[in-house]
């Protein structure tokens, strides 16, 4: 086992109540007992992420994230925003950026790259997100996603660019009922990678990690990270599901050749 696996849970706008999120944190903090290989990252929205911040145990191998956060990095006149100090104060040590579902509403890759900017800076994990909306024969859609790529990590220094995880989320394959086979995912992580290595030299891009995300689930983990070679996932609908949750880390953690 040369790197371990890394399973990051994005909540979305959910759930409805802080009850039902204490419930989430705490049962999947459970199953994470049980992993050998597997980091957990859980990604509530912004109000809960207390709920799981100043823990007395620390037994399990779980990581509070976050789904986004200002790229302004002084605390300042900025309504709505929360900023990268207030998510590190709560514990947090993932942030994504520039997911999808962000992008549709509006978000560019300037923006997003400074706020990888202001992640990795302060010393957390940026998540980064990337992936294209269809894809054509001609492949024009891996320009489209080099460029994405590039254009996000704009601001990103050589020095921080271990600080960056890459998920690679293919538009069409999130919230649908199918992910994309694992023999895709392999060629997508090694284009991931090689867009890594021309940017940021070959030996960081060896140690990178590019995540699969899109309509993952407790079937498809395995293979998703075992054929398609993802060091690990980025999970939505499942991961608000505890018990389909704890499976899925039960059977990616248990690829004893990876
Ligand atoms: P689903 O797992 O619900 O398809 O969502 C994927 C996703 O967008 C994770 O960020």
């Amino acid at each position: 086992m040369s790197k371990r696996i890394l399973v990051v849970g994005n909540w979305k706008m959910n759930p409805a109540t802080l009850e039902e999120a204490r419930t989430i944190i705490r049962k999947v903090r459970h199953a994470a007992t049980e992993l050998s290989h597997t980091d957990v990252v859980m990604c509530p929205p912004f109000i809960f992420i207390a709920a799981g911040s100043h823990r007395t145990d620390s037994s399990s191998h779980t990581y509070l994230g976050a789904q986004s956060v200002s790229s302004h990095r002084e605390e300042g006149s900025y309504t709505g925003e929360v900023g990268i100090h207030m998510l590190r104060d709560m514990e947090v040590q993932y942030v994504i950026a520039g997911h999808s579902e962000e992008r549709a509403r509006g978000l560019n890759d300037v923006e997003v790259s400074r706020r990888v900017a202001a992640i990795v800076h302060e010393g957390l994990t940026a998540i980064v997100c990337v992936g294209e909306h269809v894809r054509d024969e001609g492949g024009v859609y891996l320009d489209t996603l080099k460029e994405q790529i590039k254009n996000s990590l704009a601001d990103v220094p050589v020095k921080s660019a271990k600080d960056v995880v890459i998920a690679y989320e293919p538009v069409w394959a999130i919230g649908a009922q199918q992910a994309m086979n694992p023999e895709q995912v392999y060629e997508m992580v090694l284009f991931v990678k090689k867009v890594f290595a021309d940017l940021f030299g070959q030996d960081i891009a060896m140690k990178m990690k590019v995540l699969y995300g899109g309509a993952v689930n407790a079937e498809n983990a395995a293979d998703i990270i075992r054929i398609g070679k993802a060091d690990g996932l980025l999970v939505g609908r499942e991961s608000i599901r505890p018990e389909g949750f704890a499976e899925l880390l039960k059977a990616v953690d248990t690829i004893s050749d990876k």
